[in-house]
């Protein structure tokens, strides 16, 4: 079914964390209604299986090892609408973060073609919060800074300046930053940040299978491989990461 006539509309949709219970109505509903999902593995598999299965087009694919290229994904949102119908493009957490989002839109409207931006709850946020770690709090932080851990291997220089994160003085929130954890918790306490700054990680937050380590900057890196952490998994360095341990006897809900 399409709702914009025979131009079709493409839907650059946020599926927040993973739990289901935490979609948006309006994902849910567009979910239920698109002719076409286009989507990776982040979302988890419990969103996934609420997408029927003849509009579900799994984007993530590796062929060869290789991600579906995102030239590929841009040519396919665009096709589709052509031929007048509703595409969904769903992203883990908030489409704009992290997710190519803007990459998608300036593609789209280079094309002509219509889209809408669908938020969704970025992991970045609600992950920390469901493991007892408020991102903000009067007594430790009155920034974020949301950065990638994820560098290319091809660069020389790092392109998050941690120097300047650690002279910040807030909260660090790093995605995809399973791999680099060693490289980047060394630059932090090089640059000068205390070694027992709490850091904490949760891992596939609010998923049935949600795991989190805490440590300090200093013993985070043993802490991941003695729960065993993998990706997809977010890293939150500072004060706050230590209140998780203060609440932890009450905290429910999806908390491991
Ligand atoms: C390509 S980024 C996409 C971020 C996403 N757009 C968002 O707003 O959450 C992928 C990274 O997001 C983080 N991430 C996404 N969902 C997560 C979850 N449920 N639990 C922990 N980390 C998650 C991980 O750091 C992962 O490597």
């Amino acid at each position: 079914m399409s709702d914009a006539g025979e131009r079709g509309k493409v839907y650059l949709v946020g599926s927040g964390p993973g739990d289901p219970e935490y979609l948006t109505v309006k994902a849910r509903r567009l979910l239920r209604e698109a002719d076409v999902v286009l989507h990776d593995k982040l979302p988890g598999p419990n969103i996934i299986a609420l997408i029927p299965e003849h509009a579900r087009v799994d984007v993530g694919k590796r062929a060869h090892g290789e991600r579906t290229p995102q030239s590929a994904i841009n040519l396919a949102m665009v096709e589709h609408a052509r031929e007048g119908k509703t595409v969904v493009r769903l992203k883990g957490g908030d489409p704009t973060v992290f997710a190519r989002g803007g990459e998608e839109m300036t593609y789209l409207a280079e094309h002509g073609i219509p889209f809408e931006i669908v938020p969704g709850m970025t992991s970045a946020i609600a992950g920390p919060g469901v493991a007892g770690i408020p991102i903000t709090h009067r007594d430790y932080a009155s920034s974020v800074t949301i950065v990638t851990g994820h560098e290319d291997p091809t660069k020389d220089e790092s392109a998050v300046d941690w120097e300047t994160l650690a002279a910040a003085g807030g909260t660090i929130v790093v995605l995809m930053g399973v791999t680099r954890l060693p490289q980047y918790t060394q630059a932090l306490i090089d640059a000068g940040m205390d070694p027992e700054t709490p850091v904490a990680m949760v891992e596939r937050a609010t998923w049935p299978d949600q795991q989190v380590a805490t440590g300090t900057l200093e013993t985070i890196v043993e802490a991941r491989d003695e729960v065993g952490i993998t990706p997809p998994a977010l890293t939150i360095i500072g004060g706050v990461a230590g209140i998780r341990e203060d609440v932890r006897n009450s905290l429910e809900g999806n908390d491991d």
